[in-house]
């Protein structure tokens, strides 16, 4: 085996209720997960050591520039290195490997593009080194590795409880169009969970609850209704630390967007458009104002982290 390569979606939260801070340093949460069509392309051929490569995180697709493209470690904080590492040793194989990642999901956008990539490593190299890890194993080293990193396995709508990692599919009938608005630079997760603990001060939070007009919405395909239904109690905490993007939200909704919030612990916007030509209107009107570095449209739900290719020396 000489290269194996698997593609890995994105994800928007549909609804991320947080409750209160555990002692592990997590918060209890029930998450509404929804995978999107922005992915990221991951090869991996025989190396020494683990090593990474990272291209398309910059402005413009460069590399190596300033701003996101800086945020994606090459080093043992790489969650797809670390991926690697947890494999080879779950499979008692040496950790030897080249992995390349082609960024198509916004770099600390709140999108788990981290996470997809943690998922796309398992899967690559359990393939190039032929561990035949079943899926109930990949899933617990998924686990190990974050909260969102089974769910970028899997993918379709998913909802997490616990750390949020504790998936049951959801019944969603029908295809959902979105438009999402990237920000400049991205906004570190758990700054985010700290500024929401911050600004709830002393109120507790409520135990989260999963949203059954969100459900029913999802099961009937009702995109109306799923736009009134979207929620994100980590909102407040991203628009504390990033105000511009109550303008980017403010836009969307102008624009007719069906629901408009920040997705995960942003900065990337997410809004549901109507059908596929209203979401080609949005995404024309957001590119417009200003409001954002870009704009890319996307459908969900899609399947999670999937082989591509995998060639034969
Ligand atoms: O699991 P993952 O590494 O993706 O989480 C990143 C950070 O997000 C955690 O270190 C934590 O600060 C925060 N987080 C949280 N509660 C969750 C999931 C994530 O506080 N359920």
């Amino acid at each position: 085996m000489s290269s194996v390569s698997v593609r890995v979606p994105g994800k928007v939260n549909l609804q991320l209720s947080v409750g209160g801070l555990r002692p592990d340093g997590y918060h209890d949460l029930v998450n509404v997960l929804h995978a999107v069509s922005l992915y990221d392309e991951l090869s991996a051929r025989p190396g020494f050591g683990v090593s990474v490569t990272v291209s398309g995180t910059g402005p413009e697709g460069s590399e190596g520039s300033e701003g996101p493209a800086g945020s994606v470690p090459l080093d043992g904080d790489n969650l797809a290195v670390r991926a690697a590492y947890a494999l080879a040793e779950v499979a008692g194989v040496p950790a030897d490997v080249a992995l390349h990642i082609s960024k198509g999901i916004p770099v600390a956008g709140g999108m788990a593009g981290g996470s997809a990539d943690a998922a796309a490593a398992l899967l690559a190299c359990d393939q190039l080194w032929g561990c035949g890890l079943g899926r109930v194993e990949l899933d617990r080293l998924a686990a190990r590795l974050g909260a969102d990193v089974p769910f970028a396995l899997s993918g379709g709508t998913a909802v997490g409880v616990g750390r949020g990692d504790r998936l049951t599919p959801a019944l969603a009938r029908g295809r959902f169009h979105w438009v999402l608005a990237v920000a400049d630079g991205g906004l570190p997760t758990p700054a985010v969970y700290a500024e929401c603990d911050r600004l709830r001060g002393s109120r507790r939070a409520g135990e989260p609850e999963l949203s059954a007009a969100l459900m029913s919405a999802l099961r009937t395909g009702d995109a109306v209704g799923l736009g009134q239904a979207l929620s994100n109690d980590l909102q407040p905490a991203a628009l504390s630390l990033r105000p511009a993007l109550r303008m980017t939200l403010g836009a969307g909704r102008e624009h007719g967007a069906l629901g408009a919030l920040v997705s995960g612990s942003g900065p990337t916007c997410a809004f549901l458009a109507r059908d596929e030509e209203h979401s080609i209107d949005l995404a024309v009107a957001l590119s417009g104002a200003g409001v954002c570095r870009t704009v890319r449209r996307a459908t969900g739900p899609v399947p999670g982290a999937r082989l591509t290719t995998a060639k034969a020396a």
